[in-house]
């Protein structure tokens, strides 16, 4: 009989529980995996609402830390009892989205089946990382050795929600001296403050309303904060620019009213830099979109994966060009996870990321 594991399991809307499940096999480009720490994104809590649908039965989670437990005959490079990080993207490397320089879109690429976000695979398309062991494909692409001297917890920001927040400065194509707005100060978010600052970004303002969230915003690069709740945030964005806007917008929650904002606050050939996932309707107002005419660009990123970005993710880690230790608010057993969603998807006590440990 298979060896059993224990896994949060997404059973229904409103339903992620823990199961014991069959620890899985892998192939000949695989890693086995166990898990020594993990985390729960907000990604995980649009899954768990039904606001992104995975198949039920299938094990959530995409933040791994771990140790390689077993290496597919065909890897090379790694070594068992290695420790190692995986993105929340496991790129293959070798599909037509990888070859086009877009591994985030990683898939199937046949004339069938193909669709956005088929690099994404932990806990949408194949078992996830919140479990005590992970199958991670593709394994030379994508495990990345974790340096001796950085805890689980100072790389735990790495698979996803450090490489997704930088991703939206870069994708926002921040310049030395630039003025960029952050829409939301949740993980992402902060993670977008701290990549516009190490971009060149001069003048950063963040928006949200919780004070420990603006707070540590300022922590991490933040010059100005702007509480949405106290006055209309595009007013008081653009009386912090001078009527001027900003260069570059970050979207950080995947909601009308903040794209809206974000569009508004641009000046005339800005950029729109979007990182939230999106449930229900989006809509572009026309005026803000200037008719069409406005030289704007509006772009979309996932989370980039593979060794080489965690490569590059663990060096500012290492060179401490980034503190992101306040994100790690938390600290649950894998066995108690259902009360660590419950916790995090209410936003209670202050949470900002919590990490979990099999
Ligand atoms: N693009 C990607 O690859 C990727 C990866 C991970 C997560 N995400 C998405 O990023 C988004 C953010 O995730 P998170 O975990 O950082 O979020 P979170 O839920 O922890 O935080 C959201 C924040 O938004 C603030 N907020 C609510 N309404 C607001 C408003 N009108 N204006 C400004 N702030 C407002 C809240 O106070 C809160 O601090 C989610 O949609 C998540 O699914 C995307
Ligand atoms: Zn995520």
């Amino acid at each position: 009989m298979a060896k059993m594991m224990k896994a949060a399991v997404f059973v229904e809307p409103g339903r992620i529980e823990l199961e014991d499940k069959p620890i899985p096999d892998i192939g000949p480009q695989d890693a086995l995996i166990r898990i020594t720490t993990t985390t729960i994104c907000g990604t995980d809590v649009h899954i768990l609402k039904g606001e992104y649908p995975v198949a039920k039965g299938l094990t959530v989670g995409h933040e791994p830390v771990g140790i390689i437990e077993k290496l597919g005959s065909g890897v090379q490079g790694f070594k068992e009892g290695q420790r190692v990080i995986a993105g929340a993207i496991t790129p293959s490397g070798h599909s037509y989205a990888c070859l086009c320089g877009c591994s985030s879109q990683d898939g199937p690429g046949t004339k069938h089946g193909y669709k956005a976000t088929g690099g994404w695979k932990f806990g949408n398309l194949i078992d996830g990382a919140q479990a005590e062991y992970l199958r991670v494909p593709d394994a030379m692409a994508n495990l990345c050795a974790v340096p001796d001297a950085l805890t689980d917890e100072q790389v735990l920001m790495c698979p996803d929600i450090m490489s997704t927040g930088f991703s939206g400065a870069e994708s926002g194509k921040i310049r030395i001296g630039d003025t960029v707005a952050v829409f939301a100060l949740g993980p992402i978010g902060l993670c977008a403050v701290a990549g516009a600052k190490l971009m060149g970004a001069t003048t950063i303002i963040g928006v949200d309303t919780v004070a420990k969230r603006l707070e540590i915003a300022r922590q991490l690069g933040a010059d100005h904060t702007v509480d949405f709740k106290a006055g209309n945030p595009v007013d008081q964005i653009m009386a912090l620019t001078d009527g001027r806007g900003v260069d570059v917008a970050i979207e950080a929650l995947g909601t009308q009213n903040t794209f809206e904002s974000a569009l508004r606050v641009l000046r005339p050939g800005g950029r729109l830099s979007s990182l939230g996932v999106y449930s229900g309707d989006l809509k572009i107002p026309l005026d803000a979109f200037a008719a069409g005419l406005g030289d704007l660009s509006i772009v979309t990123t996932l989370c980039p994966g593979g060794k080489e970005r965690m490569r590059r993710l663990l060096e500012v880690v290492a060179s401490g060009r980034a503190n992101l230790k306040p994100l790690v608010t938390h600290r649950y057993k894998l066995d108690n996870i259902t009360e660590a969603y419950d916790l995090f998807a209410h936003q209670r006590d202050g949470v900002l990321k919590i990490a979990v440990t099999p």
